[in-house]
């Protein structure tokens, strides 16, 4: 199948849409009192709630059908068993090995990859033990007290999301801290923070040409050299992350000092191979194995677990289903755990980064909607900011609730008064969003205040809320290594199965390479000290004000 609009299911979704458009959920609810025990499923130590949804018995099974048709499952397993599926980098899709702690083998061009994940994950956690005992010394006898990650995408915002999530899993003394932006900002301030003698620099970056990254490692090392003097001290202090080992010695940092992964790890599924050293060090090598088994955990339910019962593929479907039909054109991704908090960020490279295509994988224009625009906040932030816009503004923004049963810390009275709240306020929205309030139950309420007449009349209807918003509510046990590498591979493969159905190319990202390569062209051109008249003119404009003004 090459365009999912010509599958007969896609039609049968579109004719079964007008069905479900004037049915209001909470009137669904009212009518079946079995709905949350039928739209929803415990396993892997969560709870998938997807009963408020625009979804009747008739819409799943045709979803499914459309998944079925779409060969998700065999896909699924041709990514599993390392065929090269990323045909335009004819790259294998392999994160999934970087977690396969079955450790049964998988192979790339007839080589079993498991043998060298494993050499890497012995290295990491050798290098990430020296570090955290303090046996590895900086050059001048003192032990690391700093890291500080230097990579941008997928080398960075995986670190970024995960070491935020798991503080508290932390080694007291131990501080990380990420470069990405080319703004030298970043670098400055971070460095203002550290000490040479005490810092450790992971150079993260799976190409090592990326321009931000090169160019802060550059910086960061001239800042060090400046203190240690010796160039001989930057082996104590630079490693690198990398699947380019020629670029990584021209850099100056020696092999023993490179953690290596491979061309079939994608950039946004990175943080489970060396990139998350970072991580290890931080947290611990145990705990990153823990976040790794969570990966596995899931990649096994993905694998194994029917369709009708598969959490990504159930999430990948429901998204699908207001993506393509309902014309819903972002997801509000919404976690009320404040570990979650750069959950959002992640996402949007996990997702959009991989379903940003407008070209089939048969090289024809998609005939549907694609990847969808992901954004979001955690808890009750989002609810102070633009939480009025999916209540009651005329977009229709399908949100994705997460909700820990367990707090990372006890606070507040009974040690639990402020989760509490967090859990009553994420259950409100949900409520609220659904149900709405009609206009007969929101004049009862201002008559109950005391209004009436003209008063009651003007303000009406602002009170009135349509509902019928849907939401998918998630709630994990609490937010340990396990459960994050749980979360994180459930949204991976939801963005698969959706990238299975709308016959994309998930694991290519074309689309960035080319305003990095107008960036080279202009960058020699900003201190040429002549009138710019390569580009159009608002571009000209803009570079020619610059080079005039500043
Ligand atoms: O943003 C494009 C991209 O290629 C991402 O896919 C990747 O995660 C990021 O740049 C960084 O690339 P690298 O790890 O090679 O520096």
């Amino acid at each position: 199948m090459t365009n999912p609009t010509n599958c007969p299911v896609w039609h049968d979704l579109s004719a079964h849409y007008q069905e479900i458009l004037p049915l209001q959920m909470r009137d669904m609810f009212t009518k079946d009192g079995r709905r949350f025990e039928k739209f929803s499923l415990k396993s892997e130590g969560l709870l998938l709630d997807y009963s408020k949804h625009r979804i009747t018995d008739e819409t799943l099974p045709l979803l499914f059908k459309l998944a079925r048709d779409s060969k998700v499952e065999e896909w699924r397993d041709r990514m599993f068993t390392g065929e090269k599926i990323n045909f335009t980098e004819n790259r294998a899709v392999l994160h999934t090995a970087l977690r396969n702690r079955s450790n049964t083998p998988i192979y790339v061009d007839d080589k079993d990859v498991m043998p060298e994940v494993n050499r890497v994950l012995a290295q990491m956690r050798k290098f990430s033990e020296g570090i955290r005992s303090g046996t590895w010394k900086g050059y001048s006898g003192k032990r690391i007290t700093d890291i500080v990650n230097i990579g941008i995408g997928g080398s960075d915002l995986g670190p970024v999301m995960v070491c935020g999530a798991l503080k508290p899993y932390a080694q007291a003394g131990l501080n990380v801290h990420f470069v990405s932006n080319i703004d030298g900002t970043h670098l400055a301030q971070t460095l203002e923070q550290c000490d040479p003698e005490t810092t450790l620099f992971i150079v993260a970056s799976k190409t090592f040409t990326t321009q931000e990254t090169m160019t802060n490692a550059h910086s960061a090392r001239q800042w060090f050299l400046q203190a240690a003097k010796d160039e001989a001290h930057v082996a104590k202090h630079f490693v690198a992350i990398s699947t380019n080992a020629n670029e990584v010695s021209k850099f100056g940092i020696d092999a023993d000092n490179m953690f290596e992964f491979w061309d079939w790890v994608g950039g946004r599924y990175s943080l489970w191979s060396a990139i998350g050293l970072s991580i290890a060090i931080y947290i611990g090598m145990d705990h990153f194995e823990e976040l790794l088994q969570g990966g596995h955990d899931i990649d096994l339910h993905f694998k194994n677990t029917p369709l009708e019962q598969n959490i990504p593929v159930i999430m990948g479907l429901l998204g699908v289903w207001y993506n393509n039909f309902f014309g819903a054109d972002s997801v509000a991704i919404l976690p009320y755990d404040q570990g979650l908090a750069r959950f959002p960020a992640y996402l949007q490279q996990a997702d959009m980064e991989s379903n940003g295509k407008f070209v089939a994988r048969d090289g024809r224009i998609v005939q549907c909607t694609t990847g969808p625009i992901i954004w979001g906040e955690a808890g009750t932030n989002g609810q102070h900011a633009f939480y009025q816009l999916i209540h009651q503004g005329n977009r229709l923004i399908p949100c994705d609730f997460m909700m820990p049963l367990e707090s990372q810390y006890s606070v507040g009275k009974g040690g639990n008064e402020h989760h509490l709240i967090l859990l009553a306020n994420c259950f409100a929205q949900t409520s609220a969003l659904m149900q709405g309030k009609t206009l007969d139950e929101a004049k009862a309420e201002l008559v109950a205040q005391g209004l009436s007449g003209e008063e009651l009349e003007t303000l009406l209807p602002h009170k009135v809320f349509e509902g019928n918003r849907p939401s998918t509510t998630i709630l994990f046990e609490k937010l340990t290594p396990r459960m994050l590498g749980k979360l994180i591979a459930i949204y991976e493969h939801k963005i698969f199965v959706q990238g299975i159905i709308w016959n994309i190319n998930s694991f290519d990202q074309w689309g960035v390479e080319y305003g990095k390569q107008i960036a080279k062209k202009i960058l020699p051109q900003l201190d040429d000290g002549k009138e710019s008249t390569d580009y159009d003119s608002s571009t000209n404009g803009l570079m020619n004000y610059f080079k005039f003004n500043k």
